[in-house]
């Protein structure tokens, strides 16, 4: 029940009717007998400089961010991990007395997963297609888990850049490349490579379907993080030449699994939050 002393956790983006959040995040309080409430709140993007403001006003005590905030709220925050800070983006807020830290769980929520698939990063050479907040999460992420060399590649190569650049201060050391999102520089990055993570966006499927996975090396893995997506893009080729295609619905579930920690401090079962989305998504 509903009482004066429920906490108010939320989802502030815009759009956010269609997300999943609150139904997941809901039941989750539920079944863990906590007592707080999560909401979808739809936010016009004029209004970003107020979003750190309405968290603290309105004594929020978390809150996922979507589009087009994720980037947008980083001045106003008081402090942030360092993926959240080689991402670029935060998609999780939590509040504490006024004081509020931004997270990133994407790069996690991804590893984690593939890391139960029995993939070993270490060493291994990877291609990130995509550089906005979820690309930067992933590559941060891979070189933080060991992995040897991390191509970026995108169409707005500038953006590509300005990831590697986030990433050099930690990782100089390892094989970083930022190049243009094409079928040649596609070819030549992913000669030979493990793993490719799809992070484009929107019509990005349409670019991705020109490329080759066949220059891949035997047993690669390849991972669409659209987990929306019915027919992503080369996950037939993928079939055909025998590497490992992963939608993109694993990642959802453990980054969905660190925020709820982060939010209340209480582990999930990921069998739980697995059986929740299967039934509402
Ligand atoms: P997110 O937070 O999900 O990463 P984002 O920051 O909007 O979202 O990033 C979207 C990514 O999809 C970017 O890499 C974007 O490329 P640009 O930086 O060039 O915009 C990519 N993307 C979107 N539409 C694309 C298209 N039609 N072709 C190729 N890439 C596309």
């Amino acid at each position: 029940m509903i009482t004066a002393r429920t906490r108010v956790y939320g989802l502030i983006g815009h759009p956010v009717r269609h997300s999943l959040s609150p139904a997941m995040y809901n039941e989750l309080f539920d079944r863990y007998g906590i007592d707080a409430v999560y909401l979808a709140f739809d936010v016009p993007p004029a209004r970003a400089e107020r979003v750190a403001d309405a968290i603290r006003t309105l004594d929020l005590v978390g809150v996922n961010l979507t589009v087009p905030f994720k980037e947008q709220v980083l001045p106003q925050l008081d402090d942030m991990t360092v993926a959240a800070e080689e991402a670029g983006a935060v998609n999780v807020v939590i509040h504490n007395g006024g004081a509020l830290r931004g997270y990133n769980t994407d790069g996690e929520g991804l590893i984690r997963y593939l890391e139960l698939q029995g993939l070993s990063l270490g060493g291994l050479r990877a291609v990130v297609l995509g550089a906005g907040g979820a690309g930067r999460a992933v590559a941060s992420a891979l070189l933080e888990r060991g992995a040897a060399s991390v191509a970026i590649l995108n169409r707005t190569l500038s953006r590509a850049v300005v990831a590697r650049g986030a990433l050099e201060r930690r990782f100089g050391h390892h094989e970083l490349s930022a190049l243009p999102l094409r079928p040649e520089t596609f070819a030549q990055a992913a000669a030979g490579a493990h793993l490719v993570v799809n992070c484009t966006s929107g019509d990005g499927a349409r670019a991705v379907s020109a490329l080759d996975p066949a220059v891949l090396s035997p047993g690669a893995t390849w991972v669409d993080i659209n987990y929306w997506m019915p027919d992503p893009p080369q996950q037939a080729a993928c079939a055909a030449l025998g590497l490992h295609f992963h939608t993109g619905l694993g990642m959802l579930v453990h980054q969905a699994s660190l925020a709820f920690e982060l939010f209340t401090g209480h582990p999930v079962e990921v069998p739980v939050l697995e059986a929740i989305i299967r039934e509402r998504g």
